[in-house]
């Protein structure tokens, strides 16, 4: 504190000149088991020297600089702590600005510092960075989150110029690594395909990963990755870093090897086409990067984020979620109000909490009867539900069923009343043909009528029918053509449309969460179009992609669970894919258990295989939910996969395990070491989900202590026969 308040003292006396002889100012931004090192330099620029494994004596931090030729010297060249662009750095920035005056040079000098304890847990560490020529500040902002090993890393710009300034880039976090070598993981898709990973190792120049799709921004790609160091971590070794950018639009991330083959990385909104500009006074407060680092493995790594997840961001993280039943795959569009009282006693019949009316409800002129009209119109559609919503949720609660119901807000489809009446409400070219994904444009949320617009669909649909208890809300197309005729009429920059876009759908969030906080809400977007951290504070859920097959569904959902609790991910029982209904609902009670499927459809056995399994979820939810992850085999390598889920306490733990492939028919034929176990306890193991008439191949007289679980391993006897199995195991 006194050294900082020194540190700055002494800068405004002697400013930044060359002879500045003062010792550097270090700041370790610590947690746990890390901490990440900043450190002045001669000229007081900020620069990263050390991230990684904590040192348990802080005041060694001052000798790293001296011992790296590459940090001293040529020091803030490629190291700084946030790239101004413009004048001393020729690297790529973090910041670049264009003045009042029109000049483009930006310099950050380090102004002063404070860590102010949030809690126990949660401290907040502020640097303020100025230029010493133009009244442009930056403050970086370091919020740590002790035990997770989490830091939650933004800034705010802000410029006292009298003319604004424009903000051409304007990152979220800049970091400095240094080892041998870098192997990033990062994922590609498209609909029905999230989440594919693919990892290299990272040569010199930069690798971008980024999303210019506006809305359902992350169609190809999320803003998520893993980095490891030195060599690819596994689930159990190496040091590695997950990270992600909470933002719901356009993204980009650079990962440089420089010339002294150390890392920069650079995360933030995608300064494509957005150029900001910055009114005197104003603020521009970035999006969190969110980071946790670990030198024991993805595993490690992956239970930080999940135990920071739920307790700081995911919306209820620590409560619990409900079972449904889903209508869209049962009925599509093609639904009324008898077929949707009899899945209410279907829903009731298999024993979930929940019914979820899905698209198709809403719009007359043009009723929504497929997917090329009626969204906009969010008028129930007399023909289909002539007694409106409210006799829904009334039916749905006789039965003794909760209801929840589909919205997609922030779209329309141009064959609609609300597109006739508000043209000038849709983001399109206006004069250019449109161009539409699935029939549909999205709608213009920098302008704040639509904000109330969408705001009151849902504060309608609540007001009217106060006990709707579910809501999906889904959003289905990129942004094409991008133009704001609001921003045009107001006299705004057209480069503000997709960084308003997006706070203008968070302002909708805020508001509706004040008024309706606890309601259960997926996030949709196609699937997963849309999943990161920062529309999870409004959710409780999100919706991995409308591929249910279970094979695949395998896949995706492990490398969703490198970066989300499984409480966040919605997994239904669909009649995707060949597998039969068990390994289907084994595969989907990894995550917040639902059905798509035709109840009546089921025959006995399938019912009563599913009506147990339901009730065999509620008894083991709260440990897939809040339990510590561990993934024990890779199906990307192996024949099958298996996962657990074990309480903190490490009384309880659910063992999934599928066959994926099967070439040799093998399967598990040697026993799998548990993880997350006690040593010293005893445990029985019991087979969940058996199919009727079926006979487990494990012997549940047996007792294994931790020790032997974890050391000697278990065998779940997955094979051509049991291609699914379920296993509880419980410390006597
Ligand atoms: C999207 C969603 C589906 C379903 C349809 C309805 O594709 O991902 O689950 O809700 O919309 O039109």
């Amino acid at each position: 504190m006194y050294k900082h308040i020194f540190n700055s003292v002494l800068l405004a006396i002697i400013g930044t000149s060359s002879f500045a002889q003062h010792a550097p100012t270090i700041i370790p931004i610590e947690t746990r088991q890390n901490v990440l090192v900043l450190q002045t330099d001669k000229d007081n620029h900020l620069g990263i020297t050390y991230f990684g494994k904590k040192l348990s004596q802080p005041t060694e931090y001052k000798l790293i600089l001296s011992q790296s030729r590459q940090l001293d010297g040529n020091a803030g060249i490629y190291n700084s702590a946030y790239t101004p662009a413009g004048t001393w750095n020729v690297s790529e920035p973090a910041l670049q600005v264009t003045h009042g005056d029109g000049n483009k040079s930006l310099d950050l000098i380090y102004v002063s510092h404070n860590t102010a304890k949030e809690n126990d847990n949660v401290s907040l560490t502020s640097i303020v960075l100025k230029d010493p020529v133009y009244a442009v500040e930056v403050t970086l902002f370091y919020k740590t989150y002790f035990q997770e090993n989490v830091v939650e890393q933004w800034s705010v710009i802000k410029s006292e110029e009298k003319k604004p300034v424009t903000l051409e880039k304007y990152a979220s976090a800049n970091l400095y690594f240094i080892a041998k070598d870098y192997y990033l993981t990062h994922y590609n898709g498209t609909w029905a395909k999230e989440m594919n990973p693919e990892e290299e190792q990272l040569t010199a120049g930069i690798r971008v990963l980024d999303s210019k799709l506006g809305t359902r921004a992350n169609l190809y790609q999320p803003p998520t990755f893993s980095l490891s160091f030195d060599k690819p971590a596994t689930e159990t070794e190496g040091k590695v870093l997950l990270g992600t950018l909470a933002w719901s639009g356009n993204f980009k991330m650079e990962f440089e090897v420089d010339s002294y083959h150390n890392l920069r990385l650079l995360a933030g909104i995608n300064p494509y086409a957005s150029e900001y500009p910055l009114a005197s006074k104003q603020e521009f407060k970035t999006p969190s990067f969110i980071y946790t680092f670990s030198e024991n493995g993805k595993g490690e790594a992956s239970r930080n984020l999940h135990n920071w997840a739920r307790k700081y961001r995911i919306l209820d993280g620590e409560g619990t979620r409900m079972t449904l039943l889903n209508n869209w795959e049962a009925t599509y569009f093609d639904f009324n109000e008898n077929k949707l009282s009899e899945l209410f006693k279907d829903g009731k019949k298999l024993g979930v909490d929940l019914f979820l009316l899905d698209d198709g409800w809403f719009a007359n002129k043009y009723p929504r009867n497929s997917d090329g009209s009626g969204l906009g119109d969010w008028q129930e559609n007399v023909k289909k539900l002539p007694n409106g919503i409210g006799y829904l949720v009334k039916e749905a609660q006789k039965t003794g069923i909760k209801f929840g119901i589909w919205v997609e807000p922030e779209m329309v489809n141009p064959k609609s009343e609300l597109y006739e009446k508000h043209p000038d409400w849709v983001i399109k070219q206006p004069q250019r043909p449109e161009h539409y994904m699935r029939n549909q444009l999205p709608l213009d949320l920098s302008n704040p009528e639509v904000q109330d617009f969408v705001y009151g669909i849902l504060d309608k649909l609540f007001t009217e029918n106060p006990d709707i208890a579910y809501i999906k809300w889904d959003c289905n197309a990129t942004t094409f053509n991008p133009y704001s005729a609001y921003l045009e009429k107001s006299k705004q920059a057209q480069s503000k449309l997709y960084v308003d876009y997006v706070k203008g759908l968070y302002k909708v969030l805020e508001k509706l969460r004040a008024k309706y906080p606890k309601v259960l809400m997926m996030l949709c977007s196609g699937g997963g179009g849309r999943v990161d951290y920062e529309a999870l504070k409004y959710f409780t859920e999100f919706w991995p992609s409308d591929n249910t097959d279970p094979l695949e569904r395998i896949f995706m959902q492990w490398e969703y669970s490198y970066f989300f609790p499984s409480i966040a991910l919605s997994a239904h029982v669909t009649d995707w894919g060949k597998q039969p209904l068990k390994f289907r609902t084994d595969v989907a009670m990894m995550g917040r258990l639902g059905y798509d499927i035709v109840v009546s459809h089921l025959n006995e056995k399938d019912l009563q295989f599913s009506q147990q399994a339901v009730a065999h979820y509620n008894a083991v939810k709260d440990v897939i939910f809040q339990g510590d992850l561990f993934r024990l085999v890779d199906p990307k390598k192996n024949d099958y996969a298996a996962l657990m889920y074990a309480t903190k306490s490490k009384s309880k733990a659910v063992l999934f395990a599928y066959l994926v492939g099967n070439r040799n028919g093998d399967g598990s034929d040697t026993p799998i070491r548990l993880e997350g176990l006690d040593a010293s306890k005893n445990y029985k193991v019991k087979e969940l989900n058996l199919y009727p008439g079926t006979k487990s191949a494990i012997r549940e007289d047996q007792v294994y202590s931790g020790e032997y679980l974890m050391t000697a391993g278990f065998n779940p006897v997955v094979n051509a026969r049991r291609t699914s199995v379920v296993i509880e195991i419980e410390a006597m």
